[in-house]
């Protein structure tokens, strides 16, 4: 067996499971899920159509490059979505993948380069778990950044030396965040970018909560934005991760896209193509329908933005929480042992969250949780009764 399988941590919600094992909650109240980041809004009805109308397409494999009109559907839905100059981003500098998750992971296995002694992978921290499993099984180690609260929960680049960037062969950076939600401005992207030209390595920026922002002015930044502002017209060193998942609420579906750097994209469709990553054409149809139309994600935004509105003053009574900069998560502090707080919270109240050192390593997460706003505004209204009931009656 490949040995370094036994370097991979349990998943979180491994975790979380057996830290909720044997708490009996009570029988009366619903459970409510506050702990996976699924959404939970109904998939738009025309993208299931298209899939259904599209079933016929599994009688044939797949290109692992994608449809073209797939891979032009995205490249248009980046023009508009970042302001993009068409002719600085087409079809052929983007390639579809099977949802962000195998891709995050998939890249660093295309990229990092063993031969190279103390290969580097770094990541924030706390972070999305696939970052440091890919990692693990390229043959890099994971480099922690943390991301403090001072700091506005966004990694302190420049406190990495530069010795250890010159070890690093890719960052992960994901904006806007998992857990805290912060976004990278393009002045923020614009430093990693420096940073990654000079010491010659990849930046894969995890940007799939990039359509979850309360200020429809105001849409977060993407790592390609600062690219082109540095005069990088092709985008190099850069590859960027899109998702439908929460973008349309369509997680089951396994949509996204990655775009950037087209020598980069070249290397990684050969990895994939033996990887065999093709994504089934009823998907790439009902995709198509999604990345074009933008009316059912101002929508999921608008749901959003309602559930902060009404969740966020019940919660502030009793716990310092602010609003994200983007996607939809909570993370306030709850004060000394996060893990403890979960498993009392879920056995005095039926709700489920996620203890913060479960997404971290070292201390980064301690002493807050994660509160996913996915379910309907209803249970999240009444789960957020529950929790500040909780916490005014919890004797720490
Ligand atoms: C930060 C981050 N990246 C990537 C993903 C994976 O999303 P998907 O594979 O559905 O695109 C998630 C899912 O929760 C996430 O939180």
């Amino acid at each position: 067996m490949n040995p370094d399988l036994l370097r991979l941590q349990a998943y979180p919600f491994e975790r979380l499971a057996a830290l909720k094992a044997g708490v009996t909650p009570p029988a009366h109240l619903a459970h409510i899920a506050l702990s996976i980041g699924e959404p939970k809004h109904a998939p738009p009805a025309f993208v299931l159509e298209v899939l259904r109308d599209s079933l016929a397409g599994v009688g044939s494999y797949p290109a692992t490059a994608g449809l073209p009109e797939l891979r032009a559907a995205c490249a248009s839905w980046l023009q508009r979505r970042f302001s993009l100059p068409a002719e600085r981003i087409s079809a052929s500098q983007v390639l579809p993948v099977n949802g962000t998750r195998e891709a995050l992971f998939a890249i660093a296995q295309a990229v990092v380069d063993r031969s190279r002694p103390g290969a580097l992978v770094a990541m924030p921290n706390p972070f999305y778990q696939i970052y440091e499993g890919a990692a693990l099984l390229a043959g890099a180690e994971p480099l922690f950044i943390d991301t403090p609260a001072e700091r506005g929960f966004l990694p302190d680049l420049d406190a990495v030396p530069a010795a250890t960037w010159d070890r690093v062969q890719l960052l992960y950076l994901c904006s806007p965040g998992n857990p805290a939600g912060a976004v990278m401005s393009v002045a923020h992207w614009r430093r990693a970018l420096e940073l990654a030209e000079r010491h010659d390595f990849i930046i894969a920026a995890d940007e799939c909560y990039a359509e979850l922002y309360p200020d429809e002015a105001a849409p977060p930044p993407s790592l390609l934005n600062a690219a082109l502002a540095a005069g990088h017209s092709g985008f190099e060193r850069c590859i960027v991760f899109h998702s439908l998942s929460k973008r349309s609420s369509l997680p089951g579906l396994r949509s996204g896209f990655v775009a950037g750097d087209q020598q980069l994209l070249g290397k990684f469709l050969l990895y994939r193509t033996y990887h065999g990553s093709a994504m089934p054409e009823p998907t790439q149809r009902a995709s198509i329908a999604a990345w074009n139309d933008d009316a059912h994600v101002r929508a999921n935004r608008a749901l959003y933005r309602e559930k902060f509105a009404r969740v966020l003053p019940i919660l502030r009574e009793c716990l310092p929480v602010s609003a994200p900069e983007g996607g939809f998560y909570l993370w306030p502090e709850v004060g000394g042992d996060d893990a403890a707080f979960t498993r009392e919270l879920f056995a005095a109240t039926h709700v489920t969250v996620v203890p913060g050192s479960y997404l971290s390593r070292g201390s980064a997460g301690t002493g807050r949780v994660r509160i996913s706003l996915v379910a309907s505004v209803d249970e999240c209204v009444e789960a957020a009764h529950r929790i500040a009931s909780f916490v005014k009656g919890r004797t720490p």
